[in-house]
């Protein structure tokens, strides 16, 4: 493999490589604003620049500058060295390149920070971005200086709404054009474009449009300063109280790789944001994924019921034992959810199974939706086939197959894990179900229609893993505690079982997972159930 080296460091590089991709893998940050390794190169910021050393017997290439000479008492022009983009120039075997160990960088980077800075408002208290602005952090590593320029800078627009989700301040605008090429290279649907010059330069819209694609807040995410915030993100949380936990989103069977970012000290949720996998979703997420977090909070089951009445979660179980123990194995459905984790699944097949003896398995989880090419699943639930691989090679039945055989009479009790039904003119049938326990996350057709309610954590609130469409199976994992009275559904199943007569011995996620790797971990045989009676 090729190496070149930078700042005396030794790095491998692909061929093709331009210095700020190699380094970026070697985990190394040169400076930069319109650079994006997911987008094209547009070389505009010069935040980048770099000295490229000449091969040994070449001169250099240098420019002159005008500079004072103290000795002479009058301005002379020295030479120094033409620095190069580093997000542009590609490499070559051998090269030698200066970042940090170069004063004539060090002096670049400082007056393209000024520069940037010239019209700047200067607004950190304000915005949004502060405490994650590159304008910030670079003026704090690379420039340090205060403001000399005196005049009024140039006034831009400001709070331009550029759609539902986006909100354009042009004064804060560095012009980088990230949120241009990331319409038009990524969402597809070239809806931003450049206007006038210089100190004049805005981002704009096309004549007519508003920025509306599936994507319109990625467009926030790569903007380095606080030009484009969100308008749901917009003056509600200041990052720095802000923390994050590694999750897989909820939204489709994508299931892309995020940051699910909370504030420990009032358990709240604020954002979704994107975390790079370059097998899943490489840098993205689609706006519907970033929007989901909500649900953590939204729609929720916080409290257990039974017959619609609060009670408390200890409670509940008791009853749902006394129901589950008066149901015939054939005459009992199992309804498994994708959505939940797998580690839930596999607790509650193996509570129905082992200990219930049901057969009958049915899979739910959210109706279908739109996809596209770009990384949205029109099967909107995370976790399809975790859930369904659980049962082996015997997968669930669709819900629409639950509804036709509880319309026949053949069952008198359903329990089920999450409230979601594909098709909601299931639900009509459900409801005419004798009896039901219902392990839920948020309000849905089931839950309203249930015995008995028991409330399971949202996969904020515990770590589990998701198997996404390609069959890649990842880790979320645990933001928040459990809200509510809520438990993760595999503590809700094992305290079940307990009250069946079996402890499955789980006391922490790894005592599941240990369970799953055993297979099908031996449960006595034998249940407390009186066989052919029904509540
Ligand atoms: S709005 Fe942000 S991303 Fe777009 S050009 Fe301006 S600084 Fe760059
Ligand atoms: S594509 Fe699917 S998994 Fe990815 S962010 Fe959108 S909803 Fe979430
Ligand atoms: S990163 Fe902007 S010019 Fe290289």
């Amino acid at each position: 493999m090729p190496t070149f080296k930078l700042d005396d460091k030794e790095i491998p590089f692909e061929p093709g490589d331009t210095i700020i991709r190699a380094a970026h893998r070697a985990g190394i940050d040169i400076p930069h604003y319109c650079w994006h390794p997911g987008l094209s190169v547009a070389a505009n910021c010069r935040m980048c620049l770099v000295e490229v050393l000449p091969p040994p017997g070449r001169p250099a290439l240098a420019l002159a500058v005008l500079a004072w000479g103290p000795e002479k008492k009058e301005y002379v022009d020295p030479k120094k060295p033409k620095l190069q983009p580093a997000c542009q120039l590609a490499l070559a075997d051998g090269m030698e390149v200066r970042s940090e160990s170069s004063e004539h960088v060090a002096r670049a980077r400082a007056a393209v920070q000024e520069l940037l800075l010239l019209n700047h408002p200067v607004d950190c208290p304000i915005c949004d971005q502060a405490g994650e602005c590159r304008l910030q952090d670079y003026w704090l590593e690379h420039q340090s200086s205060a403001k000399r320029m005196r005049d009024e800078p140039v006034h831009k627009p400001k709070a331009v709404v550029f759609g539902p989700t986006i909100v354009y301040d042009a004064e804060r605008c560095i012009v980088c054009t990230r949120c241009i090429r990331f319409c038009d290279e990524v969402a597809k649907d070239p809806v931003l474009a450049l206007r006038e010059r210089g100190n004049l330069n805005e981002v704009v819209l096309a004549p007519g449009r508003s920025l509306d694609n599936p994507y319109t807040l990625m467009t926030e995410y790569v903007c380095p300063v606080g030009a484009l915030t969100a308008v749901d993100f917009r003056f509600k949380a200041r990052v720095w109280f802000l923390r994050s936990a590694r999750t897989v989103c909820q939204g489709c069977a994508t299931g892309c790789n995020a940051f699910l970012d909370y504030d420990p000290r009032n358990e709240e949720v604020y954002r979704h944001r994107p975390r790079e996998n370059m097998a899943v979703n490489k840098y993205w997420m689609c706006d519907d994924g970033m929007l989901d977090y909500r649900r953590v909070h939204e729609g929720r089951v916080f409290e257990a019921t039974v017959e619609k009445e609060a009670t408390t979660v200890p409670a509940a179980l008791d009853r749902a034992a006394r129901i589950l123990k008066s149901i015939a194995p054939d005459r009992l459905a199992v309804v498994l959810s994708a959505q939940h984790s797998i580690e839930d699944n596999f607790a509650f097949r193996k509570l129905a199974r082992d200990i219930l003896g049901a057969s009958n398995f049915y899979l739910g989880g959210k109706p279908a939706g739109p996809g596209d090419l770009i990384l949205r699943e029109a099967d909107k639930n995370p976790n399809t086939r975790g859930a369904a691989g659980v049962c082996g090679s015997v997968p669930p039945a669709p819900m629409q197959d639950l509804a036709a055989a509880v319309s026949m009479g053949r069952f008198s009790g359903i329990l089920a894990l999450g409230s979601e039904t594909k098709d909601l003119a299931d639900a009509g049938a459900i409801k005419s179900v004798g009896v039901s326990v219902v392990v839920a996350t948020h309000d849905g057709p089931l839950v309203k229609s249930a015995t008995v309610v028991l409330p399971a954590s949202s996969w904020a609130e515990y770590t589990g893993t998701y198997t996404n469409a390609k069959g890649i199976t990842q880790e979320s994992e645990q933001a928040v505690g459990p809200l509510g009275s809520s438990r993760p559904a595999w503590k809700l199943v094992a305290a079940l079982a307990v009250r069946l007569g079996h402890d499955f011995g789980w006391r922490k996620l790894g005592d599941v997972r240990e369970a799953m790797s055993r297979g099908s971990a031996s449960v006595p045989p034998g249940s407390p159930r009186a066989v052919g009676a029904s509540s």
